[in-house]
């Protein structure tokens, strides 16, 4: 581990390539946001300054994966890449049997289709929506067990991420078919779980014969949090709490896109034999042969690498403190923030920024709308608009890997503060149109008349 022990955490990378960044005038920012109806994922990227919709495929790559990418190879068959990808990919988690895919949600489709008959039951602490889209595709039920300080954001528990024992105990009395733990639990604010949670959860499938996987796409955040919050790992090296944690389970889901620290990517992994066939049939079906399961070799490459970087406790320092900072920051200006600060986003409270906008106008979508117009920023809504019957009104500001430094950060905490300064005049929204499913994405909206 490393001995630093000065106040500064500095970002642990010197910048070799640079992207410029837009920068518009609030005339032609009101302009795109009309053109977009009020949705901020229609906006095009360029007329966006600080993009925080996601982590999710919008890491910096290293110099290490760019030279990767060069030497990858696209053999159909057998590719030197996937020898990499499978070696690197066994040495983070174990298990024996390996499968690349495109992304983390071509993972979860294989995993539903293959061992979920239709009636049966998984339980996760919280599904993300593409894990509990693919479970109900397939005519599973998908059951969220999160403890009960999950729903606080005000809580500041360590482990808001944990499942909660004793519903998972009655849920095995009636019959699971799978158990999954997401780390961290990006549904419910990119909180961790314990290695004590994972090995009770572990221990209790074991006993009722049901086969547990993780969602392992931010492994290595959830990892750092254990190192730094759970008494007894504060000297156990990164890697080794990972395998850990892998070792725990019986195969796992990831999207490469986070910790993998690759622009796209994802993993399939078991230790149980006859799923393993299972998926394998099933991943020629959709994804490609099983040696490059619907990517080409360079990514396979790029994704080698960025596993083995995600652990570097240098790199994860900077990332868990940069978020840290910037939620702290965030409530020094007045934004309510939910607590404590998970691994790759801040979650700010709009509804109780805005007292005045009640959930049906909207107020995560006029605090992401007001961040846009104010300083360009993008976030996303993670409220009534995303979820009609949520109970908290959210917006996310995601952290994009190695991407922004403090000084990005500082910029939208200033565009944030002057937000706060005119919340009494920031108005509601109401929808105009609306898809049949997932309305978030395409929705038009309209501001409604502030005082009204
Ligand atoms: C916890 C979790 N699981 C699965 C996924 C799906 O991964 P992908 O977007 O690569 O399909 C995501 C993506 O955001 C996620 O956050």
């Amino acid at each position: 581990m490393s001995d630093w022990d000065f106040h500064t955490i500095i970002e642990p990378f010197r910048i070799k390539a640079v992207e410029a960044i837009p920068n518009l005038t609030r005339a032609q920012r009101e302009r795109a946001l009309h053109a977009a109806g009020y949705n901020l994922f229609k906006l095009l990227a360029d007329t966006v300054t600080i993009d925080l919709l996601t982590d999710s495929g919008t890491g910096a790559m290293s110099a290490a994966q760019w030279s990767a990418l060069m030497i990858g190879d696209e053999s159909y068959a057998g590719s030197r890449s996937f020898v990499r990808f499978e070696a690197a990919v066994h040495r983070l988690t174990g298990f024996p049997y390996i499968f690349p895919v495109h992304q983390g949600r071509a993972a979860e489709r294989i995993l539903a289709r293959t061992v979920l008959p239709p009636g049966s039951v998984v339980v996760n602490n919280t599904h993300f929506d593409t894990t509990r889209a693919n479970v109900e595709q397939a005519g599973a039920h998908a059951v969220d067990l999160p403890v009960a300080a999950a729903a606080d954001p005000t809580d500041t528990s360590p482990f808001k991420g944990d499942m909660s024992l004793p519903a998972l105990d009655r849920a095995l009395d009636s019959g699971v078919t799978l158990a999954m733990l997401t780390l961290t639990n990006n549904a419910a604010g990119g909180q961790p779980v314990s290695m004590a949670n994972i090995e009770a959860v572990s221990a209790r499938c074991r006993a009722a014969g049901v086969p547990f996987f993780l969602d392992a796409a931010r492994f290595a955040e959830n990892a750092w949090f254990i190192h730094t919050r759970e008494p007894g790992f504060a000297d156990v090296p990164l890697p080794t709490i990972a395998r850990r944690m892998f070792d725990l389970a019986d195969g796992c889901t990831i999207s490469a896109k986070k910790d993998g620290i690759a622009h796209i990517g994802g993993v399939l992994a078991t230790r149980i034999p006859e799923w393993a066939d299972a998926f394998r049939n099933e991943l020629i079906l959709g994804e490609g042969f099983p040696t490059y399961g619907g990517l080409a070799g360079r990514d396979l490459e790029c994704v080698a690498v960025g596993l083995e970087e995600a652990l570097d406790p240098d790199y994860l320092r900077y990332r868990a403190r940069s978020v840290a900072y910037f939620a702290e920051r965030l409530e020094s200006v007045g934004v309510p923030v939910v607590k404590p600060p998970g691994g790759h986003a801040v979650y700010v409270d709009a509804g109780r920024l805005f007292p005045h906008i009640p959930p049906e106008q909207l107020p995560g979508q006029a605090f992401a709308v007001a961040m846009y117009l104010e300083g360009g920023v993008r976030g996303v809504e993670i409220g009534s608009l995303m979820f009609p019957a949520a109970r908290l009104q959210l917006v996310r500001l995601a952290m994009p890997r190695r991407v922004y430094t403090q000084a990005h950060i500082d910029y939208v905490v200033e565009v944030a503060a002057r937000v706060v300064a005119r919340a009494r005049s920031v108005p509601g929204y109401r929808i105009v149109t609306e898809p049949p499913f997932l309305r978030h994405f395409s929705a038009t909206l309209e501001p409604l008349p502030t005082g009204g």
